[in-house]
């Protein structure tokens, strides 16, 4: 057996789930200030789908069709300039991609341990939404305790890790979502009120409360409505437009309000920002948002395990909408 090769799950072409094939890759060599990790699971994240569909390129310095921006597992080898890890220590990390596989190659800097008492499926659910709800939510966001805080799509891997950010740093915490199910599983997880956008208007449900930061995911005709539903000075941060980057013609936005009460539109992406952005991101996150984790504040929701050669179903349960948090890939390769 060559032990330069590892089984990995790779985008044959761009397209439906059932492009998702195992193949055999070369194990990835890590640089000076990378570790490679032998992975023991790797977290689902819509993105990955879209990389799927040929529609969210993976940037340059990432595995091309090797999908994956977060695993957790045992460090194998160290780059030569890696102080912060040893070989054996038990981390979860953001990726650029490639996580989908045995072995992945990771910046020691986006590199977390992982947290006491925590599966390492439960920690590879963590980075992907930890760093994006992070950003958006506390950095461009500026939630701050006592204020409330509306993120759509609340069941979704992102709405799960919101909810319960937002209420573990003080803040009230309401969501949309699709179903009463997913509403309640919100509720359960400390949001004050979830609506389901399907029968009722989440303008009209939230007017009397206010809202001072709006996690979007969502765009299209929720774009008016929620500058009409934040207060003064609030904030609304959009993390994608699933319905639309434009508004609705029938309900355009009135920049009138962003003037009368001094709102802030912002947005991001996480996956094309450069290396040092993403280190300090972790050591804001290590330092804010593990002790956290680590008294029980947060807890991972993973809906469903799959082993990796199984990826075509995961991709498949993603697109159906069907889960509650996380869907995640384990290392159990042939069972
Ligand atoms: N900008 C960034 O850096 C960044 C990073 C990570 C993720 N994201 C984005 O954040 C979102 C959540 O990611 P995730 O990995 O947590 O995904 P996820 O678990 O699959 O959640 C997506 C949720 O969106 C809702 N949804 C699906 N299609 C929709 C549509 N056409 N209109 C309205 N809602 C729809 C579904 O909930 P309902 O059934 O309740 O509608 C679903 O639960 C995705 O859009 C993803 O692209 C952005």
């Amino acid at each position: 057996m060559d032990n330069s090769i590892m089984k990995a799950v790779v985008i044959t072409k761009p397209g439906g789930a059932d492009v998702l094939q195992l193949q055999p890759r070369a194990i990835p060599q890590p640089g000076a200030n990378e570790v490679l990790i032998k992975v023991q699971a790797a977290g689902i994240n819509r993105p990955d789908v879209l990389q799927r569909k040929g529609q969210y390129p993976a940037p340059a310095n990432a595995p091309q069709d090797i999908p994956g921006l977060e695993v957790a597992g045992i460090i194998e080898s160290c780059g030569n300039a890696v102080t912060r890890w040893q070989n054996g220590d038990a981390v979860c990390a953001l990726l650029t991609g490639g996580g989908y596989a045995e072995y992945a190659v990771a910046q020691s800097s986006q590199c977390l341990p992982v947290p006491q008492g925590f599966s390492f499926a439960e920690a590879a659910s963590l980075p992907e939404t930890i760093f994006t709800v992070w950003h958006n939510v506390f950095r461009l966001g500026k939630l701050q305790p006592g204020k409330n805080f509306l993120v759509h799509g609340g069941s979704s891997g992102i709405g799960i890790t919101a909810i319960q950010l937002a209420r573990a740093f003080g803040a009230k915490a309401f969501a949309t979502a699709g179903t009463d199910e997913k509403c309640e599983a919100c509720i359960s997880l400390g949001a004050g009120k979830c609506i389901n956008y399907k029968i009722q208007d989440f303008e009209a449900e939230l007017k009397s409360e206010g809202i001072d930061v709006i996690l979007d995911m969502v765009g299209g005709n929720y774009i008016a409505k929620n500058i009409r539903l934040l207060r003064e000075d609030g904030r609304l941060v959009f993390i994608n437009t699933m319905k639309g980057s434009k508004p609705d013609p029938a309900d355009l936005p009135d920049f009138g309000l962003v003037m009368r009460k001094r709102l802030t539109i912002s947005g991001s992406t996480l996956r094309n920002r450069d290396t040092e952005f993403k280190q300090l991101l972790t050591e804001e996150i290590l330092v804010h948002v593990w002790p956290k984790i680590e008294s029980g504040a947060f807890k991972p929701v993973i809906f469903k395990e799959f082993p990796m050669r199984e990826a075509s179903m995961a991709h498949k349960l993603m697109e159906s909408s069907d889960h509650i948090g996380k869907i995640v890939l384990t290392n159990n390769w042939w069972s």
